[in-house]
């Protein structure tokens, strides 16, 4: 059996539907949760996870999206999961994403790609322990159950505004706009299914999308 570090980021669990429908995906596919945790990712956990891509230009982004508001993490359990996952969600990039993909389904642009999945039984076994010692992920006889609960609670409102979110990102890059209508538009979009969510967990991710937007803009300018 193997084990794989999966993390639904920001942008699945804030919206509540959507991380719920990719929880529950996962576990249709067989793979057993053995940790569960929804949890705030602080700076210095964000930084040390990234750590590989740490001289990359994107490096300050990612910490400031991953970190910007709750996530999902979990240990996932099975023969091959490791493929198994990332098979699940696709290419990296949502618009390279196969369209029945979790990415490609539940992406909304680019590197805002719903999930993280280890990449290799080494990188799977550092980032378990990594998100054990700095994360406080633990496993527990009481994982799978609350993941079960989770998709309960949070499946069935079948509120996807993937499209909505998608096309504001799209468009706003395609006609350079970045005027603070298109933050706030983020706003509203990330808060209508976001139960139990703090406002400025909300306005923390929509502004990491924002700057994206940004800076996709400059690199055309
Ligand atoms: P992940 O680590 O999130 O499971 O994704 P991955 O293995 O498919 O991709 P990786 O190369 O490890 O990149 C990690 C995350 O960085 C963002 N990214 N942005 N702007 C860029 O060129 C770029 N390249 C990667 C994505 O969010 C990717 O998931
Ligand atoms: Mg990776």
């Amino acid at each position: 059996m193997e084990c794989s570090l999966v993390v639904i980021k920001p942008d699945g669990t804030i919206r509540r539907t959507v991380g719920a429908l990719v929880l529950k995906d996962f576990m249709e596919r067989g793979f057993h949760v053995k940790a569960f945790k929804e949890m705030k990712v602080s700076e210095s956990l964000a930084k040390l996870h990234y750590d590989v891509h740490k001289e990359k230009p994107f490096f300050p982004w990612l910490v400031q999206f991953i970190s910007s508001a709750r996530v999902l993490a979990m240990i996932l359990e099975a023969d091959d999961v490791i493929k198994g996952v990332r098979d699940a969600l696709g290419a990296t990039f949502v618009q390279k994403a196969a369209p029945d993909s979790l990415r490609g389904k539940y992406g909304i642009w680019s590197g805002i790609n719903i999930a993280h999945a280890s990449d290799g039984p080494e990188t799977a076994a550092t980032e378990t322990s990594l998100w054990t010692k700095e994360g406080g992920l633990e496993e527990s006889e009481d994982a799978e159950k609350a993941a079960n609960a989770y998709v309960e609670r949070y499946a069935p409102s079948n509120m996807d505004l993937t499209k909505e979110i998608r096309d504001l990102v799209e468009s706003s890059i395609d006609v350079n706009d970045t005027s603070s209508a298109v933050l706030e538009s983020l706003e509203d979009l990330f808060g209508r299914d976001s139960e139990d969510v703090d406002e400025g967990e909300i306005k923390a991710l929509a502004l990491a999308v924002f700057d994206f937007i940004k800076e996709e803009v400059e690199k055309k300018e």
